[in-house]
């Protein structure tokens, strides 16, 4: 199985909920840096057992402390298993607890995974309920390409696109963790610094552009009401959106809750100049292009 990384070409936050939770409008944007996960029946007895390669996956939860595993208990509780022993191997490429939604794309891609494992004669948009009780931004994982998502961002909406968007993904050394990221929004609002997102139809601009398909048009109105917090408590990532827009981007931006930023460039070999220049710059961990949309989490072709 694959699952791709997203990118919130918009998010607008609203205000927060009773549950905690915070109303948002958000664009998902799915880009080929992907997860590949493999799942297997385990041994009797074994439980799920979690492996997991790649970069930074120390901070991966091992066990049922990791979204997948949380995954296949959901689906098995879903569907009347008994006992649930699988193994699970998570190859990781998205960048985790980065603002790209990794450990939500291995949660997908394992809900697909044992579908057909499991052969559970179940629609997608069963799976995508079961998704939306594990983690706003699963259902998303799920569907892939673009899509409108409201409420906690788990209710969708696909958007039509003729844009193929080239991206320079900047891996950060920090995490940040997305409650956080909320936390200091709300500390920032409580304090007068930045205001809720009004009722206005505040992606519509962005939604024409995304049809026409023009990089130079959806730039302009790419947006993140999160990124005022993820800067103030990462500071130094202002100086890497400076350093991308000094060396041609189109627009940059921190990607959902951050750290990592993101980078529009005008096509391929835009975007590969630009990653050479900011893997120059000394300001970020690594660089990556990506391409999307792409595919939700789906069996690996
Ligand atoms: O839904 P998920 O488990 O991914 O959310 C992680 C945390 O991010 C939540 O516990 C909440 O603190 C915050 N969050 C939020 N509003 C959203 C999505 C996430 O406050 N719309």
């Amino acid at each position: 199985m694959v699952a791709p990384a997203k990118v919130n070409l918009s998010l607008r936050v609203r205000g927060v909920r009773s549950d905690g939770y915070h109303e948002i409008t958000t664009v998902f944007h799915a880009v080929s840096l992907v997860d590949e996960v493999t799942v297997r029946e385990g041994a009797p007895g074994t439980g799920c057992v979690i492996t997991t390669t790649g970069d930074r996956v120390e901070s991966v939860p091992g066990g049922d402390g990791n979204i997948a595993a949380k995954a296949a208990l959901a689906l098995a509780r879903h569907v009347g298993r008994p006992a649930t022993d699988v193994s699970i191997d998570i190859t990781k490429a998205i960048p985790v607890a980065a603002g790209m939604a990794g450990g939500s794309a291995d949660a997908a891609a394992t809900l697909v995974g044992l579908r057909r494992l499991w052969a559970l004669d179940i629609t997608d948009s069963t799976l995508a309920e079961i998704a939306a009780g594990l983690g706003s931004d699963i259902p998303f994982s799920l569907m892939g390409g673009t899509a409108r998502g409201t409420g906690r961002g788990e209710v969708l909406t696909p958007v039509l696109t003729d844009a193929e968007l080239h991206w320079v993904v900047a891996l950060s050394d920090a995490e940040l963790s997305t409650p956080r990221v909320y936390a200091e929004w709300d500390r920032l609002m409580a304090e007068g610094l930045l205001a809720p997102a009004g009722d206005d139809d505040v992606d519509a601009p962005l939604l024409s552009a995304l049809r026409r398909g023009d990089p130079r048009d959806v730039a302009a109105h790419l947006v993140n009401d999160l990124e005022p917090a993820a800067l103030a408590l990462r500071p130094s990532l202002r100086g890497v959106l400076d350093a991308a827009l000094e060396y041609g981007a189109l627009a940059a931006l921190v990607s959902g809750s951050g750290p990592t930023c993101v980078f529009l460039a005008e096509g391929r070999d835009a975007a590969i100049a630009l990653a050479a220049e900011m893997a120059g710059t000394g300001l970020v961990r690594g660089v990556r292009h990506a391409v999307g949309p792409v595919p939700g989490a789906r069996v690996a072709p």
